[in-house]
C-alpha cells in the first residue's frame, strides 16, 4: 500500500492548513492510500532551532519520513515565505533525504 507522509508547515491551531490536509487525508484514504501526518508545530521548537539532530524527541518525526514513499508538504506563506518552523526542520535532514 502506497505511504504518503504529509507535512503540516503551519505554527497555528487550528490551523487552515491542518484543514486541507484532514480533506486530504479522507480522499486519499478512499484511494486505499495511507498516510501519515505531521505537524512541525507539535515538534519541540528549542531542538529544531538549536538543530538538536539526534535528540531522542525527533526519532519519530525522522522515521515518518524514512518510512515514507512520498511526502507532500502544505505550509501557510508568511511575508512571501514558508513557516520558519518548517525551514527548521527541512533544514535537519540529511542531505540525500
Ligand atoms: C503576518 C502574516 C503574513 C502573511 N503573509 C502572506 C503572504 O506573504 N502571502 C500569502 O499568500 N499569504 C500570507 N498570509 C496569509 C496566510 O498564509 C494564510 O492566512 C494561511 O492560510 C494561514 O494558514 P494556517 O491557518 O494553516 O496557519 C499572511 C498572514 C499573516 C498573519
Amino acid at each position: 500500500m502506497t505511504n504518503i507522509l504529509l507535512i503540516n508547515g503551519s505554527k497555528s491551531a487550528p490551523s487552515k492548513s491542518q484543514g486541507i490536509w484532514e480533506y486530504a487525508i479522507m480522499a486519499l484514504a478512499e484511494q486505499g492510500v495511507k498516510t501519515a501526518l505531521l505537524s512541525v508545530r507539535d515538534l519541540p521548537a528549542e531542538d529544531l532551532v538549536f538543530w538538536k539532530y539526534n535528540s531522542p524527541n525527533l526519532e519519530q518525526p525522522k522515521a515518518l519520513l524514512t518510512d515514507a514513499q512520498a511526502v507532500i508538504i502544505a505550509t501557510p506563506i508568511y511575508k512571501a515565505s514558508s513557516t520558519g518552523l518548517l525551514k527548521t526542520f527541512l533544514d535537519l535532514l540529511p542531505q540525500k533525504a
